[in-house]
């Protein structure tokens, strides 16, 4: 009798320790000068950009922190010349590295507009090895969000004839980077106010990811959502994910060894233009003329492609 109880109050803690986690970053402002370092590297999906160092960035007010906002822009003053450099923008990539962990993201607006890829993600080192996290992702202005995973071979996600994703099979995704032009495992959220210009008027909102040894789960809450958690609200020191319901996508490890197939990850904030996606979609998705000529000759087109993040609050198990 005594032991049943011993076992079931156990129980019951570890169950309501799963989901918590302590946080490790808050980072506002001015800190993410601190928290994450600008990576002037070639766009490795052949973007029509220009990524700058911190120097350039500041100079031309690219980044801009202060108080309780930092943007992250394009340059969107210059005609570029056709044969030279592309279009001036900034890649970051945090300091901290992450392997089972909860990262909350409070965006007040994301870049719009044709020709715009932009991308708040999580990626390993020696990709696809490391594999990588898509948690706020799209091209073009073209919504709802993606949240997306890729991996080297042997990870499977599956879901039923309504798109959900289940433990009964009945149709396999395959993260494999190799396999089916590297479409990965994607989860489209049914909300229009989680990508682009609708998100922008709606004040953005509040995405977070979970990433634990049985899963990955990525939440959106647009702005105003009465079911925002108040932990992920105000970047509470603790957090309880098991109390803040249903995740947007939801990856199970049951086909896919979450240990094995992500490493540690660096978070990544980047906003490029064309390149393999944006530009091969881009009459498809509705944008006029061609890709390159529209970034090359049209900078006012770009005064909304900027983030305005409020904060980015990171937790440890
Ligand atoms: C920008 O982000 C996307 C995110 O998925 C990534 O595929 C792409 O390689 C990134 N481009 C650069 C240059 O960082
Ligand atoms: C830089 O950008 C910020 C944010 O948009 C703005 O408030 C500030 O006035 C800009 N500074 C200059 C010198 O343009």
């Amino acid at each position: 009798m005594r032991s049943t109880t011993v076992f079931t109050f156990l129980s019951l803690v570890s169950a309501s320790l799963a989901g918590t986690y302590n946080r490790r970053l808050r980072t506002v402002g001015e800190g993410f000068y601190e928290d994450f370092t600008f990576e002037a590297i070639p766009d490795p999906t052949h973007g029509r950009v220009n990524y700058v160092n911190r120097e350039t960035a500041e100079r031309f007010n690219l980044t801009f922190g202060g108080g309780e906002t930092f943007i992250l822009r394009s340059d969107h003053d210059t005609p570029l010349d056709p044969a030279g450099p592309g279009r001036s923008s900034v890649r970051l990539k945090s300091v901290m590295q992450y392997v089972n962990h909860v990262a909350v993201f409070d965006i007040r607006h994301m870049p719009e507009g044709c020709g715009t890829w932009p991308a708040v993600w999580e990626v390993g080192d020696n990709w696809p090895h490391g594999g990588e996290i898509d948690i706020l992702e799209g091209v073009n202005d073209k919504g709802p969000n993606a949240v997306t995973l890729h991996t080297n071979e042997g990870c499977m996600m599956h879901r039923d004839r309504q798109g959900q994703r289940t433990d009964s099979v009945v149709v396999e995704e395959n993260c494999d980077v190799a396999a089916k032009g590297n479409v990965g495992c994607p989860t489209r959220l049914g909300d229009a106010k989680s990508y682009g210009t609708p998100f922008n008027a709606n004040g953005g909102g509040h995405y977070a990811v979970e990433r634990s040894p049985q899963f990955i789960k990525v939440w959106f809450w647009p702005r105003g959502d009465p079911a925002l958690p108040e932990d992920a609200a105000k970047g509470a020191k603790v957090v309880n994910t098991d109390a803040w319901g249903e995740p947007a996508a939801f990856f199970p490890a049951n086909s896919c060894n979450i240990d094995e197939k992500f490493g540690p990850q660096n978070i990544i904030i980047n906003l490029t233009f064309c390149g393999d996606w944006a530009g091969s979609v881009f009459n498809q998705d509705g944008c006029l003329g061609d890709c390159i000529a529209h970034v090359n000759g049209n900078p006012s087109a770009f005064q909304n492609a900027f983030f305005d993040f409020a904060s980015i609050s990171t937790y440890l198990p």
